[in-house]
């Protein structure tokens, strides 16, 4: 049987002495589509700062594909919550930084990301400033960044958190079909729970903190779900998880 491509066992980590993850469980099978949901503060962000190596766990054990997570050689893309573009540069410039930091050239960088505007919704927004795109396409020019490092899975920090509600469901929409298409396997930390019902295949539902999972839950609808009968599954969904939100807020 192939073992899940990210395995965490009792995993508690903090910094000085804030207890942030408290004894933390989850699993990402290869291809899966898999959302931490949690409240503002719960420690979403620090799981995301352990597994890229910023931050060293206190206890726990952490498998990528079978095996302990290598110190030195880390599977994930990431996309982190904030300041994903750098603004002096050209976007073709943000879009290849994560494969020149990989150590490619940027000329052969250019090569392999241009043919990837189009299908980003950035075919001709090649050459021009993060300034001058707005903010969804921003997020997708950070994504295209993500993505074509071509690492074995890809972690996305609340991707569309600073998005306005409209350009967020248009996000929400693109990156299901994108999932669709390219069977990424994805942790997507967020906290809206309309986002993570509306493209996961699973989710782990944090407490506040110190996190650790109250609930798994599978969500298992037909794809898309934005539209006929799928639509008012996924709203009950939504209202029981934001329940079980609310009442362990309330014993905290
Ligand atoms: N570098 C740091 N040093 C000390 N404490 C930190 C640091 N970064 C975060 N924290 C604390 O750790 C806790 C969890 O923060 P984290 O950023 O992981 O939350 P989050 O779940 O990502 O929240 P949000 O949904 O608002 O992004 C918070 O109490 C925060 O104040
Ligand atoms: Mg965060």
């Amino acid at each position: 049987m192939t073992p899940p491509r990210l395995q965490l066992s009792g995993v508690s980590c903090g910094y000085d002495r804030l207890a942030v993850l408290d004894d933390l469980s989850l699993t990402v099978n290869p291809g899966e589509f898999v959302s931490i949901l949690g409240p503002s503060g719960a420690g979403k962000s620090t799981l995301f700062r352990m597994l890229t190596g910023a931050l060293q766990p206190q206890s726990g054990t952490i498998f990528f594909d079978g095996a302990p997570l290598s110190q030195t050689a880390r599977p994930f893309a990431f996309m982190p919550q904030r300041d994903a573009l750098m603004p002096w540069r050209r976007i073709i410039d943000n879009a290849t930084l994560g494969l020149e930091v990989q150590g490619m050239s940027r000329q052969a960088a250019r090569s392999k990301v241009r043919p990837l505007f189009a299908e980003f919704g950035l075919a001709g927004f090649e050459e021009h400033y993060p300034a001058a795109l707005s903010g969804g396409m921003r997020q997708r020019a950070a994504l295209l960044r993500t993505v074509v490092q071509e690492r074995p899975m890809l972690l996305l920090d609340e991707p569309f958190g600073a998005l306005d509600a409209l350009t967020r469901s248009r996000m929400q929409i693109w990156l299901s079909e994108m999932w669709r298409r390219h069977r990424w396997t994805v942790l997507l930390v967020t906290h809206d729970v309309r986002e993570a019902v509306l493209l996961s295949d699973r989710i782990h539902l944090l407490s506040p903190r110190p996190a650790r999972v109250i609930r798994d839950i599978d969500i298992d609808l037909p794809r898309p779900r934005f539209d006929g009968a799928t639509v008012a599954t996924a709203a009950a969904l939504e209202t029981d998880i934001l329940k079980t939100l609310f009442q362990t807020e309330e014993t905290f």
